[in-house]
């Protein structure tokens, strides 16, 4: 019999549990681009509370609803800051110059973390050779920052000084339910920060689809448009809904376990030769780990973990990334802590004398 893998590629891979499945089956439905659906309308206006905002739009994706605030946002010609390893710069296409004509100015953070002092000057003049800058969009938790939770009163600080300026302000807030559990801020304290703020319903909390913006009622409403302009007005949207509902109702407190997972799995990480933590930081569920160069190249190493069941990612040539969910219980979690330290002993005895790692495993 087939041995069902631990997949810790991402927190989107997780299937909807069968309660879900049940306030699915049972979620009232019309037609969303009429404004009919109730259950699509009573999501919307659970997470804009949630998040201390006047409204909210249901849209399929995270990258959708970033998009569309980057659309609301900005004019083409028209630029936005934001930390370089983001997920709206590296992870959408470049949405924002394909869909909006809107560049973008990276600035390397730490771990995804900006600080005040490196976005002061940057603010372009007003001047007919440059693009005008125009959005402060951050990411929290930050993905390649390996799950880390902004500092908050970085977060203030930015805001503030973007405020100040004329700026707009966008979070990126795919897991900010994981930032909230983390960190004991309230969501709609981190989204007072920002004109909008993106979440996710399809990440660790655990709904098949959807993502919501919010923000104030004027630009939602615009954002409604652009929605339908991008090919996102849906239908007998609710069933999706009812899901993400679900999810916000009986998802969001138990990503402590989610942390907890990856706190183990990270302490597997550093208890292994050849494998480390590039920080001592694993804030939520996301562990970001070093391979180092003598077990072979990250692709190598998750290729031998896979043989053992486990499923992690590539995330930089020498980078694995594994990402704790709802799918992945205790035991699990266990059983991958020794794959990790198996796959390591049996990558470090392979004979690699002759192997040029870059054409044998990247
Ligand atoms: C931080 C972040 N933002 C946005 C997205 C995009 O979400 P989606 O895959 O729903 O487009 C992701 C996806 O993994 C993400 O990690």
């Amino acid at each position: 019999m087939a041995v069902t893998p631990i997949d810790l590629r991402s927190d989107t891979i997780t299937r909807p549990t069968s309660a879900m499945r049940a306030a699915i089956a049972a979620a009232e439905v019309g037609d969303d681009v009429f404004g009919d659906d109730p259950t699509a309308n009573a999501l919307q206006a659970e997470i804009a509370e949630r998040l201390g905002k006047e409204a909210a739009l249901f849209v399929p994706s995270g990258s959708m609803s970033n998009q569309i605030a980057v659309r609301v946002h900005c004019r083409p010609g028209e630029e936005i800051l934001c930390e370089a390893g983001c997920h709206v710069y590296n992870y959408e296409q470049g949405g924002y110059a394909q869909l909006s004509g809107v560049a973008v100015r990276p600035v390397e953070g730490e771990f995804g973390e900006l600080c005040l002092d490196q976005l002061r000057g940057l603010i372009r003049a007003e001047n007919e050779h440059l693009v005008r800058t125009r959005l402060v969009s951050l990411e929290n938790t930050h993905n390649r920052g390996g799950g880390r939770v902004l500092d908050y009163a970085n977060v203030q600080a930015i805001s503030a000084w973007a405020r100040q300026n004329g700026l707009a302000t966008h979070l990126d807030g795919a897991r900010l339910f994981n930032a909230v559990v983390a960190s004991g801020i309230a969501a709609d304290q981190w989204a007072s920060h920002f004109d909008t703020v993106s979440v996710c319903f399809s990440k660790g909390l655990g709904a098949p689809v959807g993502s919501a913006l919010v923000g104030p009622r004027d630009l939602i409403a615009e954002a409604r448009r652009h929605r339908k302009l991008f090919g996102g007005g849906m239908r007998q949207v609710g069933i999706l809904a009812a899901a993400a509902l679900h999810a916000l109702h009986n998802h969001v407190d138990r990503l402590a376990e989610d942390h907890a997972h990856a706190k183990e799995l990270a302490a597997a990480v550093c208890a292994t030769p050849g494998l480390s933590l590039p920080s001592d930081r694993v804030d939520t569920n996301i562990v970001v780990f070093e391979v180092s160069p003598q077990l072979g190249t990250s692709a190598h190493f998750t290729s031998r973990l896979a043989e053992r069941g486990v499923w992690m990612i590539p995330f930089g040539p020498q980078l694995v990334r594994a990402v704790t969910h709802l799918d992945v219980n205790g035991e699990q979690i266990e059983a991958a802590c020794r794959a990790l330290a198996e796959t390591a002993a049996a990558c470090a005895a392979e004979d690699r004398t002759g192997i040029t790692m870059d054409s044998a495993y990247v």
